[in-house]
């Protein structure tokens, strides 16, 4: 029922954990299941220089979570502000379609955490 790279970032989820003095920071519920997902980000030069992510979630959350964290590493805040969580979900060779819902956050937390780190910037 899941595709190989489904279960591969379930059963070895990359950029797992906290960054203590994270630059952004965002946080999504999901309001199919209340499922919840943390991402931390690090930027350099307007760039993703590290992320993390704390996901209580299903499987296929953590999943969709460990791949976003892959995708958008070293992209500029623009280039990560354009992957969607229909781009993540076909990253990962696609969800079952009642599972589909548990894509909606991975995009949604990262595009938090960076209007969290501009709106920290613009605010000084
Ligand atoms: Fe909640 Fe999958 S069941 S995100």
């Amino acid at each position: 029922m899941y595709t190989d790279k489904v279960m591969d970032h379930f059963q070895n989820p990359r950029n797992v954990g906290e960054i203590v003095d994270a630059d952004g920071i965002g946080e999504v519920g999901n309001v199919v299941c209340g499922d919840i997902m943390k991402i931390y980000l690090k930027v350099e030069d307007d760039r993703i220089a590290d992320v993390k992510f704390k996901t209580f979630g299903c499987g296929a959350a953590i999943a969709t979570s460990s791949m976003v964290t892959e995708m958008v590493k070293g992209k500029t805040l623009d280039e990560a502000l354009r992957i969607t969580n229909k781009a993540v979900a076909e990253a990962l060779d696609g969800l079952p379609p009642q599972k589909m819902h548990c894509s909606n956050l991975a995009a949604d937390a990262v595009h938090k955490a960076i209007e969290d780190y501009r709106a920290k910037v613009v605010a000084g």
